[in-house]
């Protein structure tokens, strides 16, 4: 609906049920009515308006299998079982922070780690200040590359999800299965923000230093830093030199990957 004052839409669906302090989710400018996409490995992305696409058109669920699930979760636990703490408990537990949750494709992704993985539990927090309704989630062509029905299962409880994002700003869920436990919060803000850590691992992945500058800056990874654990990675798609130096900066161990298709590196980032 166009207002008569500043060309802002309201998204219909939600416009009469609404809290008004979260009224802001809903309310996106004309600019940012998403756009579903296919890319080059045949898997969805989103854009909104002319902004940025949510992941890579060389491929969406390539590049998040290749950074956030490979580079990411299974090489922790990959690097844990080679290097095991002595007083390691059976099973691993992995707590991850994700900095834009968008379509929820990371999360999926770890799940479907956690339901291949026996003894595995994984605490997932993310946070996501514009979250997709679920209609738009639903379009999402996903549960045909994921394994496990990774995709279904976590497509399944987003509109409840979505519902305490929308009343409270905040949904949590969890599956507990013999061996497994994934357990989700995600949280209707923007980074940098209080959050109660420790995490073991950070995805990194809000939109580049050219749409959210803020988040390449030093505040922004001074914080990230001061929630995670000693031993904690970071995985991104960005690759900037000033990213990589502010990571340094702050004591943690930087590595260049390569990156996905149509990306030449990556970074990933250990805390000491
Ligand atoms: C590149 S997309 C995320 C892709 C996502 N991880 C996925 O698997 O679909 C970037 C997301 O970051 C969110 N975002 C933008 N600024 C943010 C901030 N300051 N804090 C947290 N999320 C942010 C955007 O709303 C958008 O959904």
């Amino acid at each position: 609906m166009r207002s008569a004052k500043g060309g802002w839409t309201i998204c219909q669906r939600y416009e009469t049920t609404c809290a008004p302090a979260l009224r802001y989710f809903w309310i996106v400018s004309d600019a940012h009515s998403p756009e579903l996409l296919i890319t080059g490995d045949g898997s969805h992305t989103i854009r909104r308006g002319g902004g940025p696409t949510y992941h890579s058109l060389h491929g969406a669920l390539t590049e998040s299998r290749h950074i956030y699930q490979e580079a990411g979760l299974r090489a922790l636990l990959e690097f844990r079982s080679q290097n095991p703490k002595p007083s390691a408990e059976e099973g691993e537990r992995v707590r991850i922070l994700e900095i834009g949750l968008g379509t929820g494709l990371n999360a999926a992704l770890a799940l479907e780690t956690c339901l291949e993985a026996p003894l595995l539990r994984i605490d997932y927090t993310a946070l996501e200040p514009f979250p997709l309704s679920p209609g738009w989630m639903m379009d999402l062509n996903y549960a045909s590359f994921l394994r496990e029905q990774a995709w279904q299962v976590w497509a399944e409880q987003y509109p409840t999800l979505f519902e305490g994002l929308r009343t409270q700003g905040k949904g949590a869920w969890s599956l507990e299965r013999v061996g497994l436990a994934y357990s989700l919060k995600v949280m209707a803000q923007s980074w940098p923000c209080p959050l109660e850590g420790p995490f073991d691992l950070v995805f990194w992945d809000a939109f580049g230093p050219s749409h959210a500058p803020d988040l390449w800056e030093e505040e922004s990874l001074v914080a990230m830093d001061r929630c995670t654990a000693p031993g904690a990675w970071l995985v991104t798609f960005g690759a900037s030199g000033a990213f990589g130096r502010l990571l340094k900066g702050l004591g943690w161990e930087v590595q260049r990957l390569t990156g996905p298709p149509g990306k030449r590196e990556m970074i990933r980032a250990r805390k000491p």
